[in-house]
């Protein structure tokens, strides 16, 4: 009995041991180094994102059959979808959200232009 459990405490001591976190692993594409944050305007920083990241399934046209009828085509739609917290929600693939995009979650770079894009007040600049 006792020997069994100094088996135990010392498998679990081996295997912990074992198990570490890799930045680059967990974090395939952090690109926060070089990542532009100075002046973080809709048109011209999140728009395009949205546009080449989101639109192939939030397109005015596609959302419907694509999108779950949420289209991300334009400012207002957008904005919609900030204010209720479900764009926030889903591209930070937060639990009762559902992650988006699908596959491949955006990279932290444009994670961040779009939280900077949000606290300052989400404008349509
Ligand atoms: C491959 C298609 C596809 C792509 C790409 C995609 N979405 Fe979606 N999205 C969907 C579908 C389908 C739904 C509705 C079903 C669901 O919620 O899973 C949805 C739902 C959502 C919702 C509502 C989620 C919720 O929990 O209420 C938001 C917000 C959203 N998408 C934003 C985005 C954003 C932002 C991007 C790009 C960064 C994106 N989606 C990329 C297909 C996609």
């Amino acid at each position: 009995m006792k020997r069994n459990f100094l088996i135990f405490v010392v498998s679990i001591l081996i295997t912990s041991s074992c198990y570490y976190d890799n930045e680059k692993d967990l974090y395939p594409v952090s690109n926060f180094n070089n990542c532009d944050t100075s002046n973080i305007v809709f048109s011209t920083m999140v728009l395009p994102t949205i546009n080449s990241k989101c639109n192939n399934c939030h397109s005015e046209v596609l959302a419907p059959e694509l999108g779950g009828h949420i289209s991300l085509e334009n400012y207002e739609n957008i904005k919609y979808s900030v204010d209720n917290g479900s764009l926030w929600g889903s591209i930070n693939y937060f639990s009762g959200f559902s992650p988006m995009p699908p596959e491949n979650r955006l990279d932290d770079c444009s994670i961040l232009q779009i939280e900077i894009w949000i606290k300052n007040g989400a404008k349509n600049d």
